[in-house]
């Protein structure tokens, strides 16, 4: 099983925003979602004219994996010219698969302004338990 260190996840993310496509905020933002079996999924934001179909890079790595049959992820990274935070939506979704995993959080320089857990960020969340009879 391959494995990443947390500089290693932090290279991905700030290698993803490259790929940002922000032509309205220029805000760009790369994501490095790590999956329980090792494998790497990227992503980047891309906006729309009409703003609201605008996904984060969180979503789109997640989205990624999903879509390609993973389940459990174990670590993110998320690059952002400010250290930026992932924002309510990208927690609750990240929060569907896997509430305890780690949240690294980097500028686009390879500096890590924090390192936290999921629940951390969105403490009593609401998740698959719930939904559960
Ligand atoms: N954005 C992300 O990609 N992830 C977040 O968690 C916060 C916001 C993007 C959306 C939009 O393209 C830009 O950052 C400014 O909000």
């Amino acid at each position: 099983m391959a494995t990443f260190s947390d500089q290693q996840l932090v290279a991905a993310a700030i290698a993803a925003s490259q790929h940002a496509y922000i032509p309205y905020s220029r805000y760009a933002v790369g994501a490095a979602l790590l999956a329980s079996d090792g494998t790497l999924y990227t992503g980047c934001n891309v906006e729309s004219a009409s703003f609201s179909p605008t996904i984060c890079a969180e979503r789109t790595a997640l989205v990624k994996a999903v879509s390609e049959g993973q389940r459990e992820f174990t670590a993110v990274a998320v690059a952002t010219r400010d250290a930026g935070s992932p924002c309510g939506v990208c927690r609750q979704l990240l929060y569907e698969f896997s509430p305890s995993l780690t949240v690294i959080l980097t500028d686009l320089d390879g500096n890590i302004h924090l390192t936290t857990m999921l629940d951390e960020l969105l403490p009593h969340g609401f998740g698959p338990v719930n939904m559960k009879e």
